[in-house]
């Protein structure tokens, strides 16, 4: 097999959320000098590239994916020049940038949404996507269709300027752009990527890459949920007749222009429809972030119907994902971010006695799958999800709190109420946001004043700097487990995958296969001991493993990683 080496194939990339990575002025929400000042962390851990998830002007009904300027800074986060610091201390330590590209839409906050709202004639009316209403049988006004948005209710807000109503398939404050108009795209390419290529920053992860191109008919959706006034949408937004060529239309134009890399967050689409997005002929993307893993267990129509999972699910979960090495396309590996729980809690365990040891074997599931890797802020040092008591208070995310009101409105029993807060707790977008836990001081070092969303209370028992001179820590296992895949980078990073106990509930054992090399993975996925059967003929010879003495049992939440010989 001829491997096609590229440095966004090798790199490692570690994701930061700028609000609560870290906080350098006290105002209890993260900062970009704070990001600075935690660099050595990133760098020392083994990864090659940061993501930094939207940094620019923005309202932040969606934590900064509602843009208002692509050329600014959000004031509380800092300045365009401290975005030149940041680019050039990433750059300087060997590392690069990529950040979040969000053109699906804009913030309502934005000038050009402002003008566009401000006339049916104003030039930049068609920028956004505007239909009159509709009237029922009794001449209410109703939205032009059925269409849900992802954050609970109408896909369609009415604006009263011009009495007609724009789309958001998110908040009501993110209005879609109308991709079909050239102008819109033009701007786009200018303002949001160009502006900071020409900073020097080294690629894009692109939000929602697969919905620009909307089916123009605007038809009402397939009733899913008969229940529900409106419904899922996804059939007439994703991967639509025209998505390719804007992709390709972005990269000719600007992309291909510089050495950048992409990924795009596409979520589900079949073999074929991701290799249109990711072959290597195209001229689109690079890779694609797709939800198997992490949505396991949730209905991917709405993440808080909620129905569990089990081993070999998320055995075919990891194929899915792996089967484009080897063709012309190539994928990623990840099973956090800023969108998703934490993954020790949903895949591991987060009961203080195997947190850490469970945490170990995700990392070392995590580092042995082909793919470029991402990581994202507090996963190398276990932050779990945040307690099962916090009450509704606690929860910050427009998501979350949008769904919870509308079962509120539609008067949902105490009993749905205690239902839905515990699946909120086990998938909410808010796990993954608590402020990182850098040691145990107050605050746990996030920040002098109160952080904008409350500290995990565990801070005092998982925080960075307990683990930086601890050899047993989760935040140097990681450290161990990149710098081993990255040693052998033909069989981890490129190797192909072989799968020897699919239906096993308790065990994954799988090769990892290069030309010349194989290498055999098992990791125990339970609490308790499991006779070890390497179900593989030849030698073996140990290579990586989460406990200090291998036997013939596997240990609860044992992994090993051998080489066959
Ligand atoms: C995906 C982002 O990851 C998420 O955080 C955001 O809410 C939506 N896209 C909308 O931009």
């Amino acid at each position: 097999m001829t491997i096609n080496y590229k440095w966004w194939k090798d790199a490692t990339i570690y994701q930061v959320w700028p609000a609560s990575f870290k906080d350098s002025n006290g105002d209890g929400i993260g900062d970009i000098p704070g990001i600075v000042s935690k660099l050595d962390h990133i760098k020392n851990l083994g990864a090659d590239i940061i993501w930094l998830s939207p940094m620019y002007d923005s309202p932040q009904n969606d934590m900064g994916y509602d843009i208002s300027d692509y050329e600014s800074v959000y004031p509380k986060y800092g300045t365009l020049e401290d975005m030149d610091i940041l680019i050039d201390q990433i750059h300087k330590r060997g590392m690069r940038l990529i950040l979040d590209l969000v053109i699906n839409h804009t913030a309502a906050e934005h000038k050009w949404f402002q003008e566009s709202k401000s006339s049916k004639t104003n030039p930049k009316r068609d920028w956004y996507i505007w239909k009159p209403p509709k009237y029922d049988s009794k001449g209410n006004r109703q939205p032009p269709n059925n269409w849900v948005s992802y954050f609970s209710g109408s896909a369609w807000e009415y604006d009263e300027t011009t009495g007609e109503y724009y789309l958001h398939l998110f908040a009501k404050n993110q209005p879609d752009l109308n991709w079909e108009n050239e102008h819109t795209r033009n701007a786009l390419y200018k303002s949001a990527l160009s502006f900071w290529f020409d900073k020097g920053i080294d690629g894009f992860r692109i939000d929602t890459a697969g919905m620009y191109s909307k089916d123009q008919r605007f038809l009402d959706a397939p009733i899913v949920f008969p229940d529900r006034e409106f419904q899922p949408c996804k059939l007439y937004h994703q991967n639509g007749p025209r998505i390719h060529e804007f992709h390709q239309e972005m990269f000719k134009r600007v992309t291909s222009k510089y050495d950048a890399m992409t990924v795009g967050e596409v979520g589900h689409s079949s073999h074929d429809e991701v290799l249109k997005y990711v072959g290597a002929g195209r001229g689109e993307m690079n890779m694609l972030f797709l939800f198997d893993m992490v949505e396991l267990g949730s209905d991917p129509r709405d993440r808080f119907i909620y129905n569990g999972y089990n081993l070999p699910d998320l055995k075919t979960a990891v194929t899915n994902q792996a089967e484009f090495i080897g063709t012309e396309g190539w994928t990623t590996v990840f099973n956090e971010n800023h969108d998703q729980p934490r993954s020790v809690t949903r895949f591991g365990n987060d009961d203080p006695k195997w947190r850490v040891q469970s945490g170990k074997l995700l990392a070392l599931l995590m580092s042995s799958l082909s793919g470029t890797l991402f990581l994202y802020q507090g996963q190398e040092i276990g932050m779990t999800n945040v307690p099962k008591e916090w009450p509704i208070e606690e929860y910050k995310d427009i998501n979350s709190m949008n769904y919870y009101n509308e079962l509120l409105q539609e008067g949902a029993s105490d009993e749905r109420i205690a239902q839905f807060m515990k699946v909120l707790n086990l998938v909410a977008r808010d796990n993954a946001r608590t402020p990182v836990q850098w040691d145990a001081s107050a605050h746990a070092g996030f920040s002098t004043g109160k952080p904008w969303m409350r500290v995990n209370d565990n801070y005092p028992d998982i925080n960075a700097e307990s683990q930086y001179n601890d050899p047993h820590s989760l935040y140097n296992f990681w450290k161990s487990c990149l710098s081993l895949r990255k040693q052998h980078k033909d069989l981890f990073v490129y190797g192909d995958l072989e799968i020897l106990d699919f239906d096993n509930q308790k065990t994954f054992s799988f090769l990892k296969k290069s030309d010349d090399k194989t290498v055999l993975v098992v990791l125990n996925f339970t609490d308790k001991e499991i006779d070890f059967e390497p179900l593989v003929k030849g030698d073996l010879k140990l290579l990586h493993s989460n406990y200090t003495k291998v036997s013939q049992q596997l240990e609860p939440y044992e992994g090993r990683v051998y080489s066959v010989y």
